[in-house]
């Protein structure tokens, strides 16, 4: 096993009403980045400034993070952090608001830097000399509370780049699954199956070590039980929890073992046909899982564990049991039920999904052809069987 390195946030706060614990941050100044409307509606965004401000914060929201947060957006943060100064900087939302809050945070200790300086892994120079950043995700999938990740959108040149510092792992993850528990059905379904995307990816990963094993064996764990019952009773508040810190578990996973096939594949399909990034992973998932078979013994491992004949089967069954199509072309009112336009960008497609960086850690080797072809049983729901 080659070396590894495991970093995390250093104050993971789970369990019903953790929000509370937003009481112990020690500071003067606490910003809020939110993505704004179901937080506001819910009453969530006035419990964090409330919380805050009763334990001796001033506080200032900046609100309307967009789905895709773009550089505009990051850099607007940049300069009310400027002349607010916070010690604080709380994200509250799904992965969007945190991954916007993460970038808002460089520019604000380095109000020098441009985007461009820091698009290369590993460029951001240090942070926390002025703040510290708090996360409080409102969704159970993308784990950016525990992740060293952040993806910002150039709108310009309509490339979305990721973020990559061990700078940017939050300070403090508070895991509260009231917040995540107004979820609406699909968007349940579809986020808890990109947990299950990232432990599987995770536990397959050629930069896997016994530290992410163990955490991403326990996300499938949780997936497979939890996430039906989360799915038909949205009000039961044990299964919310549980799916809750899944996600979490498994973005601690893969911040350090990073991901795969199935990830670089729903990387671009999603971004020509505007798939929801969830539910392009749970259609891809059993079809790479076929393909990565020849090149891992985790998967006859993770069949062992769980009492499954086979592993793409028990996932292409916990789709049926979430209404999701087990092929790209069954989707409903989709651009992609033209199968025309579908082949007309395949080529290109699958060059860009090759490249993504998570293919470098998938562990069978692949190419523009093989991924083309991946694409191909995926679109058309034909098994892998090469
Ligand atoms: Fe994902």
């Amino acid at each position: 096993m080659s070396i590894s390195r495991f970093q995390i946030p250093g104050d993971i706060i789970m369990g019903e009403n953790s929000l509370s614990q937003l009481s112990t941050l020690e500071g003067k100044k606490a910003i809020i980045v939110t993505g704004g409307s179901s937080m506001k509606k819910n009453g969530f965004l006035d419990d964090v400034d409330n919380i805050l401000k009763n334990s001796g914060f001033t506080t200032l929201i900046f609100d309307g993070v967009e789905a895709n947060p773009s550089v505009e957006t990051c850099l607007k943060g940049r300069d009310i952090m400027l002349d607010f100064n916070p010690d604080w900087i709380i994200a509250l939302g799904g992965g969007s608001a945190i991954d916007a809050a993460k970038a808002m945070w460089i520019f604000y200790e380095h109000p020098e830097l441009t985007f461009e300086d820091i698009i290369e892994p590993n460029s951001t120079p240090a942070l926390r000399n002025k703040a510290k950043l708090c996360c409080i995700p409102s969704t159970s999938g993308t784990a950016s509370e525990v992740t060293a990740f952040s993806v910002i959108t150039d709108t310009e040149n309509h490339i979305k780049y990721p973020l990559v510092s061990k700078y940017i792992v939050p300070d403090v993850a508070i895991i509260d699954p009231i917040i995540p528990s107004k979820m609406p059905k699909h968007i349940t379904a579809h986020t808890g199956m990109d947990v299950l995307a990232h432990a599987t990816e995770a536990l397959v990963s050629t930069a896997a070590s016994d530290l992410t094993d163990a955490l991403a064996i326990q996300a499938i764990e949780i997936v497979f039980k939890y996430l039906p019952i989360a799915y038909k009773e949205p009000n039961n508040m044990e299964a919310r929890e549980k799916m809750h810190n899944a996600s979490t578990i498994a973005g601690m996973a893969f911040t350090s073992a990073s991901l795969g096939l199935i990830h670089s594949l729903a990387h671009k399909i999603g971004g020509e046909f505007h798939v929801t990034h969830g539910l392009a992973n749970a259609i891809l998932l059993p079809y790479i899982v076929d393909f990565n078979r020849k090149s891992t013994d985790k998967i006859q491992l993770i069949e062992h564990i769980m009492g499954f004949e086979n592993y793409s089967t028990a996932i292409a069954d916990l789709n049926e049991k979430l209404d999701i199509v087990s092929s790209f072309n069954a989707l409903e009112d989709s651009p992609l039920n033209d199968e025309n336009k579908f082949e007309e960008v395949l080529d290109r497609m699958s060059e860009n999904a090759y490249k993504d960086p998570c293919t470098l850690t998938n562990p069978r080797e692949s190419s523009p052809e093989i991924v083309k072809e991946l694409f191909k049983h995926a679109y058309y729901g034909t098994k892998v069987d090469f």
